[in-house]
């Protein structure tokens, strides 16, 4: 099952009501938060995420990219939030902070930069419902995929199915309709994509386009 969840980080966001109503047939709307700390860009919070809860009715995919998640990810979990995402780099306890997602009623999930291993993750994999795998440097949308991020992908889903589990493995970055069928090869099944959505003048064919490609 492919799941296509446009980031609203290439909308324009002086008209986001009007952009999210775009995107209404995709599975879900990818929600950057950059602190220009953690990464070196930044959009919005908390506030925002709330006003955009309001607005739609798709499923809301936070994506954390700030540092001390441990202390803000919490708060994120509210009503239609369905997933919250913070990175492996920036938390001290991921276990800890996964449970108390989950405890909130939201799905907790961790994400792991271009750098970074994901032997941690694997190691405590029932822990999260999602894991997202970076296909680029966090921080801006429009870079080129990173294919060789692939091996982390197939190590995921190779663990996910020996334990299982459930687990959604989401992909962020460079997903087009010629990379999202590589990334769903090798066992990605939710995937970002913000210029290949909004940099388009009708979304909603992008999607569709997208998800055609993920039928393979
Ligand atoms: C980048 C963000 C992405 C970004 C992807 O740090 O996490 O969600 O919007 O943009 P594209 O799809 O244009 O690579
Ligand atoms: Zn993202």
């Amino acid at each position: 099952m492919v799941r296509i969840h446009p980031s609203i980080l290439s909308a324009d966001f002086v008209n986001l009501e009007r952009d999210l109503e775009k995107i209404a047939s995709a599975d879900g709307v990818h929600v950057d938060v950059m602190d220009a700390h953690f990464v070196p860009n930044l959009t919005f919070g908390l506030p925002m995420v709330q006003r955009i809860a309001e607005v739609t009715s798709l499923p809301i995919d936070v994506h954390l990219m700030i540092d001390d998640p441990d202390t803000w990810a919490p708060q994120y979990a509210i009503d239609r939030v369905d997933s919250v995402t913070f990175h492996a780099e920036a938390t001290r306890d991921a276990v800890s902070l996964a449970r108390e997602l989950r405890a909130r009623g939201t799905r907790a999930s961790i994400a792991v930069k271009p750098g970074t291993l994901v032997d941690d993750v694997l190691e405590h994999l029932a822990e999260f419902d999602m894991v997202l795998v970076m296909t680029v440097e966090p921080g801006f949308g429009g870079q080129s995929f990173m294919g060789e991020m692939m091996p982390k992908v197939e190590a995921l889903r190779g663990r996910a199915e020996e334990l299982g589990i459930e687990l959604a493995l989401q992909v962020d970055g460079g997903i087009t309709a010629d990379t999202l069928p590589i990334a769903a090869a090798s066992g990605a099944d939710v995937f970002v994509a913000g210029s290949a959505v909004y940099g388009h003048s009708s979304p909603a064919e992008r999607i569709t386009a997208l998800r055609d490609a993920g039928k393979g």
